[in-house]
């Protein structure tokens, strides 16, 4: 089960939520979503509906740390005013999955259950994750219900199309879990980048040498991932400018635009560049591009003393659209450097940072903690305003949230 590149990180620590789980054959999901909730920390608390106990039980939740587990409105081991307590206690609620007749139940304002109850009882967020049979899903009954609840401010996450449990197909699935859990992690999250559209670059690029293959490096994107999902996290617009492999690591959420060639990432990043308010600058550009031996397959047997290739330059993204920015246009690069020890790294971003007239540099070492490909990176940070931070090796999802605080405050 894969929560993307937020699955760990310390900034939810003590948010509270509560979880509503329907009856529906993806109601075991609602176990997995708790968990991933509470690896980040999170009080969560569960409410299990009368038709979700024929599919999952309550110690399977208690197990998992939900605390409490609420069933029905009326048990005795409760306290009698149980369906106040969410609404007063918690950030965010969730239903996942939320089935048709919960949509119609909360439509209807109706306070008749538990979770109906808390849910009435609730002014913050609700994020709603349907998931249901086709037919029902497209029924006008049940699309008038969700447009109310939309109209009320309800997010809906999902749901998606493809096979569904009873054999048909259509849309009705519940979304992919990540995207209901970031969807809960934004509602916690402060919105002090709504408004903004973040261009990320990420990824390595690939410069094909032959009609096969190609000269790159080891970058996978993770890093580009986690600042482009704390962005949206953090209310912004997010457009992704990926290399090869790299958008796999982003949700939904943030608009892609895969490309292979740092000439064809340059073009991407000058499109969006035009409406960004900031640019975030990971992807891993190979400097240089082996001049190409021919469209087919090279032979060996067409170079038996070895091969020699030339490499021509390719354009520097971040320098470039640096130089020709609006003044409000934010930017952050980042660097790679072999350096020693975590001081010199910190004056080699320093350099950097004025020779591509960046807002603010973040660097690490290469061979050193973290970097290409790892969970985590520790990073040497300077920006314009002479403000420098040496940062010991962090998930990258924190050093992501970090980065976007300075991007806010340069
Ligand atoms: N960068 C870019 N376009 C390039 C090369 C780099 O946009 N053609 C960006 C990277 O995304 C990163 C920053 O520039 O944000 C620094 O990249 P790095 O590889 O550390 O430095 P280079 O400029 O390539 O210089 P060198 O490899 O000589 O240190």
């Amino acid at each position: 089960m894969s929560f993307g590149v937020f699955a760990h990180s310390t900034r939810f620590v003590n948010k509270r939520l509560h979880l509503g789980v329907c009856g529906s054959v993806a109601c075991c999901k609602g176990a997995d979503l708790l968990r991933a909730w509470r690896r980040l920390g999170l009080h969560v608390s569960v409410t299990l509906t009368a038709a979700a106990r024929n599919f999952v039980r309550k110690p399977l939740f208690e197990a998992l740390g939900a605390i409490p587990v609420y069933e029905d409105m009326f048990d005795a081991d409760q306290d009698i005013f149980a369906h106040l307590e969410p609404g007063a206690q918690a950030q965010v609620m969730v239903v996942a999955p939320t089935s048709a007749d919960a949509l119609s139940r909360l439509a209807r304002g109706a306070a008749s259950d538990m979770l109906s109850a808390q849910v009435l009882a609730f002014d913050g967020p609700l994020v709603l994750a349907p998931a249901m049979n086709p037919r029902m899903w497209a029924n006008p009954a049940t699309q008038a219900n969700v447009n109310i609840l939309r109209d009320r401010g309800a997010i809906f996450v999902g749901p998606d199309s493809g096979d569904v449990a009873c054999g048909e197909q259509g849309e009705g699935r519940l979304a992919p879990l990540e995207e209901v859990f970031l969807a809960a992690l934004r509602a916690v999250s402060p919105q002090d980048m709504a408004d903004l559209h973040v261009l990320v670059t990420m990824g390595p690029t690939r410069e094909p040498w032959d009609g096969l293959r190609f000269w790159s490096n080891p970058s996978s994107g993770r890093m580009g991932a986690a600042l482009a999902v704390s962005a949206w996290l953090r209310g912004a617009r997010v457009t992704s400018i990926c290399g090869p492999g790299s958008a796999s690591f982003l949700p939904r959420c943030v608009a892609v635009r895969e490309v292979c060639r740092a000439e064809e990432m340059f073009e991407a990043a000058q499109d969006v560049w035009a409406t960004a308010d900031a640019g975030i600058f990971v992807a891993a550009v190979a400097d240089f591009s082996p001049v190409q031996v021919g469209k087919e397959k090279f032979k060996k047997s067409s170079a038996p003393q070895g091969l020699n290739i030339p490499f021509k330059p390719n354009p520097d993204i971040l320098a470039t659209l640096a130089a020709k920015r609006r003044p409000e246009q934010k930017v952050l690069g980042f660097a790679a450097e072999s350096a020693p020890d975590m001081p010199t790294l910190l004056a080699l971003a320093r350099e950097k940072r004025a020779l591509k007239n960046a807002d603010i540099l973040a660097a690490n070492r290469t061979g050193g903690q973290g970097g290409f490909g790892s969970l985590t990176n520790a990073m040497a940070v300077t920006d314009a305003k002479g403000r420098e931070e040496i940062w010991p090796e962090r998930d990258k999802a924190d050093v992501a949230w970090d980065l976007c605080s300075w991007l806010l405050k340069i």
